[in-house]
């Protein structure tokens, strides 16, 4: 049985191609400047949480990280970054998972989450985020959570969000992982349209 949300999703990667939402971007550049400015190795291993069909996995790849998983609620999504990678596609993991249902059954050193965990609208779910975000990131591991800021857009993809200031996501977050950076970033759509992030790099303490 699917849910509301898995439907929304599907439907969403089912009827547009990726080029065609407003999330895309030619290349992840916020994602691979976080990932540098803290000194992430591709010997280590990254999980991108509600990835979609998004080409950080591609940048990764060239980039020689050879432990990468990618989990979306959209099969379709997923489908789409295995038939742009191709053979390469067999060196990812591929999840096709609900994040506040799913338990993490290993620990990742990088944690990635662009415009995922603003979608996450009751307490309940952001509980159930944060529980798997304290069951997968391994001790000392960063986790990049990008989420609109609060100058940014109200909804997205014809849904609610939640906009965040550092400070309120690293709230949001626990006392898990300690918030070492954050930034601004302007994300521009394919239709031109200004959407503002707010970056956040956070490291897992205990
Ligand atoms: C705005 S898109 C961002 C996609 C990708 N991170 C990127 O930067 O291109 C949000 C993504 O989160 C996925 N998603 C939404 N809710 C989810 C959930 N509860 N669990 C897992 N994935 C989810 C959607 O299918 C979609 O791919």
């Amino acid at each position: 049985m699917t849910t509301d949300r898995e439907d929304h999703w599907r439907k969403v990667y089912s009827d547009k191609r990726p080029e065609d939402v407003s999330w895309y971007q030619p290349a992840p550049e916020q994602s691979l400047l976080a990932l540098d400015r803290f000194g992430a190795e591709p010997s280590q291993s990254l999980i991108d949480i509600g990835g979609g069909a998004s080409t950080l996995v591609d940048a990764l790849l060239a980039r020689g990280w050879d432990d990468l998983t990618v989990l979306d609620i959209a099969a379709p999504a997923l489908s789409a970054s295995q038939a742009r990678l191709g053979a390469a596609s067999a060196d990812v993991a591929w999840l096709v998972a609900d994040i506040t249902d799913w338990q993490p059954p290993r620990r990742y050193d990088v944690w990635h989450d662009r415009a995922v965990f603003h979608f996450l609208t009751q307490p309940e779910q952001r509980a159930a985020y944060v529980r798997a975000l304290y069951h997968g990131l391994a001790t000392n591991g960063l986790a990049i959570v990008a989420t609109f800021a609060p100058e940014g857009p109200e909804r997205c993809s014809g849904l609610e969000v939640e906009r965040y200031e550092a400070d309120r996501l690293a709230a949001a977050l626990g006392s898990g992982v300690k918030l070492e950076a954050s930034w601004r970033d302007d994300h521009m759509t394919p239709w031109g349209a200004r959407q503002t992030f707010t970056w956040c790099l956070f490291r897992r303490t205990d």
